[in-house]
């Protein structure tokens, strides 16, 4: 099969085409042969060797993919050849197949082509676990997320809104705004000529945000405390800006807050499993009535993958960039 390989670390050029065996599967996988894949902006961290594969994981970048069922493991009793599927994988999406644990594999919705299915799962089990799992955003809750615009805010507007929050975005131009207000954020913020906490601070009466999803981190860390409401819950995704923070702790205190941090990757396949279960159960029907659904900016075909990381990386891009085989 045609897969891409990151050659040595370095920029986009790095990723090449090359031919490597079909990859053999466990008893409780499937083989999927490949009919897009998603890109991630943790695929660039893996692609410059910031952000290796866990022990076990395919090397070939690549956390996403859709495409028909090819082949089971032994064990695998819910999928059958020739089933559509979308699945979150640890690496490995950047090929014509990709071995994906059957728990981590989830039927492509009827109302989506099979090509926008493979911009689901890395976004879609990142912000359910994070937002509504360990974030508890609740129905009447305010609710802001950091980059509106990246794959990851698009999912995040689209879904809290739809679970009945008061949503808000910031971003870094006026039409990155206005894409998050036409998904559901009642006011995108411009972080370049507006200060985010004074803006929602305003929109909220004074009381704050009760949950807030962000991937910038450094200086904001201490801005997204100052702006939690009462109660408030701040879930930490990525440190694009920085890793390292200061605060005022006695803000956590009186305000009785919660902060928490994750990577998606390094959970168990159980977990993951236990994510795709309720995304199937809560989110699928949504996306089965057209309220939410994968904002697919590009495509390029499988062989220029590195096209797909250079336009990520030019930060232009509004919702996911998606791979074709
Ligand atoms: N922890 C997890 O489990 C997990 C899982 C998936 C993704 N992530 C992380 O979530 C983030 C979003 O992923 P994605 O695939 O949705 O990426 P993406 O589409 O490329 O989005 C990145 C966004 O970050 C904003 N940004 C702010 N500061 C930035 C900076 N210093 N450099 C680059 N961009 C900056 C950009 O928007 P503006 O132009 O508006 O600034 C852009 O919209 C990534 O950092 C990724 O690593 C974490």
């Amino acid at each position: 099969m045609i897969a891409i390989a990151i050659g040595r670390p370095g920029g986009p050029e790095v990723l090449q085409p090359v031919e490597l065996p079909v990859p053999p599967i466990r008893p409780r996988e499937v083989l999927i042969r490949v009919a897009a894949a998603g890109v991630n902006r943790p695929d660039l961290m893996q692609r410059e060797g910031t952000y290796p594969p866990p022990p076990g994981a395919s090397d070939v970048p690549g956390l996403e993919v859709s495409g028909c069922v090819a082949a089971c493991g032994a064990e695998v009793e819910r999928w059958r050849e020739g089933d559509r599927v979308c699945a979150l994988v640890s690496g490995g999406g950047y090929a014509e197949y990709c071995a994906a644990p059957d728990v981590q594999c989830l039927p492509v919705p009827s109302t989506l082509d099979v090509v926008s299915a493979a911009g689901v799962p890395e976004t879609f089990f990142t912000v359910w676990t994070n937002v509504f799992e360990r974030g508890r955003l609740r129905d009447g809750e305010s609710f802001l997320v950091h980059g509106g615009s990246s794959g990851i805010g698009t999912t995040a507007i689209q879904m809290a809104r739809a679970f009945g929050a008061r949503v808000f975005a910031t971003a870094g131009n006026e039409e990155k705004c206005a894409a998050c207000e036409r998904l559901g954020a009642e006011r995108a913020v411009n972080y370049k000529i507006e200060d985010f906490g004074a803006v929602l601070m305003g929109l909220t009466d004074g009381r704050g945000i009760d949950v807030i999803l962000d991937m910038v981190g450094g200086a904001y860390f201490s801005r997204n405390v100052d702006l939690l409401a009462l109660e408030g819950r701040l879930l930490q995704i990525a440190v694009l800006q920085g890793a390292r923070a200061e605060i005022n702790l006695v803000r956590l205190l009186r305000q009785r807050l919660t902060v928490a941090g994750s990577t998606l990757r390094s959970r168990t396949v159980a977990e993951k499993g236990a994510i795709a279960s309720a995304l199937e159960r809560m989110v699928w029907p949504l996306v089965e009535e057209r309220r939410i659904r994968p904002v697919i900016h590009t495509t390029f075909p499988l062989t220029a993958a590195a096209d797909a990381h250079r336009l990520m990386e030019s930060g232009t891009h509004i919702g996911k960039i998606v791979l074709t085989v």
